[in-house]
């Protein structure tokens, strides 16, 4: 996969995309990474980048020309593949957005920066808008750098147990359950003993259910839409009755500790 980056810093992708998996990916050609300064193709002596908007209002806007000129200089005229802008009104990332752009040859990614960018990039060249999240970062940077690493883990060469993805937290529609590697005990605190039984239908049994424990308790709404068995919802209903046993005790206690006041 060849990723194109189009950004006010380049600078800022040292350290995340130098080391580590990532670094280890382009090393073995799962991709390789193309950083562009958008100022180098700025054409004023003070190679201004951002203007204030029209119609006033605060902050600085990205101009056009700059950004355009980068693209067209370094992407093909007939571009079939993502050119994506990142900001905080595109799509949200998720896992199934990852997977959809693994299976791309070839990606853009244009870094907003300051208020935002002109509205005639998203005319002339952006064909994908995405959000890292509900939140405002600085730029686009951070969240260019969050969907290469997304997407780059899951091309097959990076991928060292080609099964993995499909048990990632969020592939499966489900949180994952808990690991645990050596010492058995540790501060007190033991490793499951089906763990360490070797039984293995046993052990699935046990990894299931502590998704869906942890599914439950920390992200419900992922129940809605995930794939669920019989014995999944059965399951389910003992977590819902145990939360409804626990708060009626916790009522009980109230009361109780309210009659004694
Ligand atoms: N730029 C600023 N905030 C962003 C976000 N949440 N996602 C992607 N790009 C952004």
């Amino acid at each position: 996969m060849r990723i194109d980056i189009f950004t006010l810093f380049p600078g800022m992708f040292e350290g995340p995309l130098t080391e580590s998996m990532m670094k280890r990916a382009q090393e073995m050609g799962a991709f390789s990474l193309h950083l562009h300064n958008i100022r180098d193709y700025t054409t004023d002596t003070h190679n201004t980048a951002d203007e204030p908007p029209y119609g006033g209002g605060g902050g600085m806007i990205m101009k056009p020309e700059p950004v355009i000129a980068a693209i067209e200089d370094v992407l093909p005229a007939e571009r079939d593949f993502p050119v994506i802008l990142l900001s905080p009104q595109g799509r949200v990332l998720t896992q199934a957005v990852a997977q959809e752009l693994a299976q791309a040859e070839r990606l853009a990614m244009v870094c907003g920066h300051y208020e935002g960018v002109d509205e005639r990039v998203r005319q002339l060249v952006i064909n994908d808008e995405i959000s890292i999240g509900d939140y405002v970062l600085t730029g686009g940077e951070l969240a260019a750098m969050v969907i290469v690493d997304a997407v780059v883990r899951l091309l097959p060469a990076v991928l060292g147990d080609p099964d993995a993805p499909a048990k990632d937290s969020h592939a499966t529609g489900l949180l994952e359950h808990p690991h645990y590697t050596r010492p058995p005990e540790f501060r007190g605190l033991a490793v499951p003993d089906v763990l360490i039984s070797g039984h293995r239908a046993k052990i699935e049994k046990w990894r299931r259910e502590e998704s869906l424990r942890r599914t439950w308790r920390r992200r419900p709404d992922l129940l809605l839409t995930a794939e669920l068995s019989k014995e999944d919802s059965l399951f389910l209903f003992t977590l819902a009755e145990e939360d409804i046993e626990r708060k009626r005790a916790e009522m009980d206690a109230r009361i109780a500790g309210s009659d004694v006041g």
